[in-house]
């Protein structure tokens, strides 16, 4: 079984790759729970892949109490969160038992969020279902609901226990979701590590994908136990973020979802550091290449200035003016502190550049 350790100097926890038929028996052997066992997923992950996770849990002796929420980010909610707790008062969730948060990044999030806070804390373990949450989401303690103020606004930093991986799972995931997670997937590329970007031009499968999402998982895992708290390096896996959070805010979250505006976002700031003479010309182009070849859009088809008014509400944004990450070159990536007028200059210079698509 292929382990990738999560190496945290307290609450270091394993990444454990393996058939969901075998989850039932791994929690047993890692974490025993002598108390209650509460599964939390989402309607649609239930029906699709419920009954896998179900057998592995009989299988195992594990008794267990399931609560589903309607799927998608409207459930990420302290609504959401409190059903969660009722479910965990009547399911008799102590310290001594254990939740497990079965699903995508939405399921993950909030059921660690009410990990962290039930009873100050009870163990809870992920079991990613989507792309997005194996290569990312799932790994790094990032907990968190949405408020009517903003995403991600009431959250905390609670490591799971363990994370349990199966990449089959994600057989039943629709193809525009796992689209979404390739962006991620290329995104580590990009700033991390040139060759896993050249293997991502043909759309990874079967070994070939878990390969991928391991070593995406080992890229979060380093850097994670480099920055837990998100105070440092963990800043450059915001790549392809601030202007994509601007196009995603622009059309409304609905005409993007999260992966496809970092996919346009990406090759943005690819343009913007060649034009602050930082990045080579052809990063831009060579990203648009990989994502095309994994069916995800590259051009934006605005101006990029039209984003300038939201990238100044960015959180990352400091007061004078933004910190961007761009590229040194493909597989690599650095923050670039930039002020508002110059990002307001090459936002204009990259419309000079642009033609309607
Ligand atoms: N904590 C972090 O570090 C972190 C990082 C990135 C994103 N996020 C959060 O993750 C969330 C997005 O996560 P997501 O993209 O996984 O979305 P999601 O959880 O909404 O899942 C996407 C859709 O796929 C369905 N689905 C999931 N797994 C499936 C499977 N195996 N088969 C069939 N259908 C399946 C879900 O029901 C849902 O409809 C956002 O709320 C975002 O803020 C958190
Ligand atoms: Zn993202």
């Amino acid at each position: 079984m292929r382990i990738q350790r999560v190496a945290l100097k307290e609450n270091g926890y394993d990444i454990l790759f393996a058939r969901l038929a075998a989850f039932g028996g791994l929690l047993r052997e890692r974490l025993a729970p002598r108390g209650a066992v509460a599964v939390v997923s989402d309607e649609t992950v239930w029906a699709a892949q419920g009954t896998g996770l179900a057998a592995a849990l009989d299988g195992a002796g594990l008794p267990y109490r399931v609560c589903l929420l309607p799927p998608g980010e409207q459930t990420k909610t302290l609504d959401g969160l409190q059903r969660l707790y009722a479910f965990f008062a009547e399911a008799g969730v102590r310290r001594d038992g254990l939740v497990v948060a079965f699903g995508g990044g939405v399921v993950g999030d909030l059921t660690g969020f009410a990990a962290a806070t039930w009873m100050r804390g009870v163990p809870y373990v992920q079991i990613p279902t989507t792309l997005l949450a194996q290569v990312d989401s799932s790994v790094g303690g990032k907990t968190a609901v949405d408020l009517p103020q903003g995403k991600n606004l009431a959250g905390a930093f609670y490591q799971p226990a363990l994370v349990l991986l199966d990449v089959e799972t994600l057989d039943t995931l629709a193809p525009r979701e796992l689209r979404c997670g390739m962006a991620e997937v290329i995104k580590y590329g990009a700033i991390y590590d040139a060759a896993l970007f050249d293997r991502l031009r043909v759309p990874p499968q079967g070994a070939a994908l878990e390969d991928i999402v391991a070593e995406c998982c080992r890229l979060k895992a380093n850097v994670v136990a480099e920055d837990e708290r998100d105070t440092g390096a963990r800043m450059l896996l915001n790549f392809g973020h601030t202007f994509g959070h601007a196009a995603e805010t622009l059309g409304g979250y609905e005409t993007y979802k999260h992966g496809e505006a970092v996919a346009l976002g990406m090759v943005l700031a690819a343009e913007a550091g060649a034009l602050l003479g930082v990045t080579p010309p052809g990063c831009a182009a060579a990203l648009g290449e990989i994502l095309q070849a994994n069916g995800l859009e590259s051009i934006y088809p605005l101006r990029p200035s039209t984003l300038l008014p939201v990238m100044r509400l960015d959180k990352k944004n400091d007061g004078g003016g933004l910190r961007l990450v761009l590229l040194r070159d493909i597989g690599s990536a650095f923050v670039y502190p930039i002020a508002e007028e110059a990002l307001t200059a090459v936002l204009e210079r990259m419309d000079a550049a642009w033609t309607p698509v």
